[in-house]
């Protein structure tokens, strides 16, 4: 059995390239050993489970964890069951965590284990079966935790930078949901080149931001002006949303991933962060949309967890 955190992508200006693994929410992973071939999934429960596919081409969980019996060579399959924590369609790497879980949890059945860039890209795989596009921004950080840039796609490789400790994170989450293959038709194919440096600028920063554990940096470093003003419409109050989390002691707020997700930074020298998730859900509420919220830090990737 095996725990994938949830994970937020892009953060700001970083789409494609950025994700930060969250402590909470996650997936829980059971995994059995079965004589034939090939990996089927049995049973998808928890919030969202009934618009998780259970087809085993589809599944993102099913299809890393074929990619990673494939590698390895087994002459066995595998039996799952998934246990949704995170909402799927939201913004929080549903599908992501379902891919990295899949991965390592068939991984432990192998004798030779394969090493995390071949789970990284089993994983990615598994997301190209849900989204359409083999983004590893969400699976990475599910698998590695930590802050995660994705170095290059081909060939797949991740570095990790650890967050600073007092890094809050508030992951709000609107009840409607945002498929991301919808919300990756809405973007330009285009740049100017004044907004690539601007954009260039932004992500730099973050990454030293990161780096240097300097929260100050990483408030002026999350303004995407290419990929979030594309999707802004898909998401009803988002600017709103934002100026409000701010408003209630965030340092920062952005598009979690394709959305509907809003995710806010705070430190946690300063507050719980507890004002930011209650003026979130009370914003939402006050228009009628339900909204979940946690208030959380980053974390570590998907592990094994004990019964
Ligand atoms: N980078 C991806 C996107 C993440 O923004 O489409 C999806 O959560």
């Amino acid at each position: 059995m095996v725990r994938a955190p949830s994970t937020i992508a892009n953060l700001g200006a970083g789409y494609d390239v950025f994700g930060i693994a969250l402590k909470d929410p996650f997936d829980i992973i059971e995994a059995k050993r079965t004589s034939e071939k090939g990996v089927r999934v049995e049973k998808v429960e928890g919030i969202g489970a009934l618009t998780v596919t259970m087809e085993h081409t589809k599944n993102t969980a099913s299809v890393a964890a074929a990619k990673v019996l494939e590698m390895g060579k087994a002459d066995f399959g595998l039996s799952i069951i998934i246990k949704k924590g995170i909402r799927p369609c939201s913004g929080m790497g549903s599908s992501g965590a379902g891919a990295a879980g899949g991965a390592y949890a068939a991984n432990q059945f192998l004798d030779k284990p394969l090493p995390m860039s071949k789970l990284l890209w089993a994983a990615a795989k598994g997301e190209e079966a849900s989204s359409g596009s083999m983004h590893a921004d969400n699976c990475g950080p599910s698998l590695i935790g930590g802050f995660t840039i994705i170095h290059s796609y081909d060939p797949i490789e991740i570095v990790r930078v650890d967050p600073p400790a007092n890094l809050g994170i508030v992951a709000a989450l609107p009840g409607f949901a945002v498929p991301t293959k919808e919300a990756r038709k809405v973007l330009p194919k285009e740049v100017d080149m004044k907004v690539l440096i601007s954009q260039m600028g932004q992500v730099a920063s973050f990454v030293a931001g990161m780096a240097k554990g300097d929260l100050d940096l990483i408030s002026r470093s999350v303004n995407d002006r290419i990929v979030e003003p594309a999707r802004a419409p898909l998401i009803p109050h988002l600017k709103e949303a934002e100026k409000v989390a701010m408003k209630a002691g965030a340092f920062a707020s952005f598009l979690g991933g394709s959305g509907p997700c809003i995710c806010s930074f705070y430190d946690m020298n300063k507050s719980d962060g507890s004002e930011i998730g209650q003026a979130m859900q009370n914003f939402y509420e006050a228009r009628g949309v339900e909204c979940l919220c946690w208030v959380t830090t980053w974390g570590e990737g998907v592990r094994k967890e004990e019964k």
